[in-house]
């Protein structure tokens, strides 16, 4: 395995040891509100400062960007791209659908990803050009080839109502003509089982770099096509994402693309 994806991977287990140990203290969790929608407890944070302590006993020098403590200054060749606790709604909820997701971009490209389900024990990794697995198994993308029968994933803008109108367009083009449409609540585990074959494609409005990283390259790795909503790679900085096999990507581009607003582009 990849040296630095053992290390996503060892500190991908250990939060997701963490997030399950608190799991039944939910009621007692110390709870605070980022912003309207957008909650974080002391299991976000401490999962976090696990997964951050692993990656600094292997490699003190890495940049760190993480979703609750920020930017760890750090040789800007390597940044650590860390969600400690992606669902953290659903968690707070005991809804049974959430991940740590860790990734490691060198020199601007995403090279290992682990995202980590700890209730299900179910680990999906990828490093660029080495494939992606769950539980050591290689996973591809589906060959579903149309809409129709096509299990799609997707993300509701809670954060982001000046898009809800367009997004409802998207939803309501994409709700018809699919088998039906599925809001895990958990981006990087969409992204993971879109990669596993369990979603046949992928679009959400304003995510996190931290929600998107690993989750991506397992999609690319799994034989999948990422694009923002310009058909272009800038997805990371825009948060607007469209995921699928070849196929679908397009398909899933090709309907949604007349309501994709000019804010939504940039
Ligand atoms: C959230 C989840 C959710 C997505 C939100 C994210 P968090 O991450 O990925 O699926 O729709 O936009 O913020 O806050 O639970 O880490
Ligand atoms: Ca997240
Ligand atoms: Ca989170």
């Amino acid at each position: 395995m990849h040296p630095m994806l053992n290390i996503a991977v060892r500190a991908a287990r250990s939060a997701g040891d963490l997030i399950l140990r608190h799991a039944d203290q939910i009621g007692t969790l110390r709870i605070n509100q980022k912003s309207k929608n957008d909650f974080a407890s002391e299991v976000d944070r401490k999962a976090e400062q696990e997964i951050i302590r692993i990656i600094q006993s292997a490699y003190p020098g890495h940049a760190i960007v993480a979703e609750e403590s920020g930017v760890h200054r750090g040789d800007e060749e390597f940044v650590w791209i860390i969600d400690p606790l992606d669902g953290t709604t659903n968690f707070l909820h005991g809804f049974p659908q959430y991940a740590v997701s860790i990734a490691l971009k060198q020199k601007g490209k995403i090279e290992v990803a682990a995202v980590y389900e700890p209730l299900r024990d179910e680990l999906f990794t990828a490093s660029r050009g080495g494939g992606a697995m769950l539980n050591n198994r290689r996973i591809r993308v589906t060959k579903q080839n149309s809409l129709r029968g096509a299990l799609i994933g997707t993300g509701f803008p809670f954060k982001h109502q000046q898009h809800l109108d367009a997004y409802l367009d998207m939803f309501r083009v994409l709700c018809i003509d699919s088998a039906g449409i599925r809001r895990g609540g958990a981006a990087a585990l969409d992204l993971a089982y879109l990669a596993a074959g369990r979603l046949d494609g992928f679009w959400e409005i304003g995510l996190q770099e931290w929600d998107m990283a690993a989750g991506v390259l397992l999609v690319k790795e799994a034989g999948g096509v990422v694009t923002d909503f310009s058909f272009d790679d800038q997805y990371l900085t825009s948060g607007n994402i469209i995921a699928g096999s070849p196929k679908m990507h397009q398909i899933i581009y090709q309907s949604i693309e007349p309501h994709i607003t000019d804010n939504l582009k940039s």
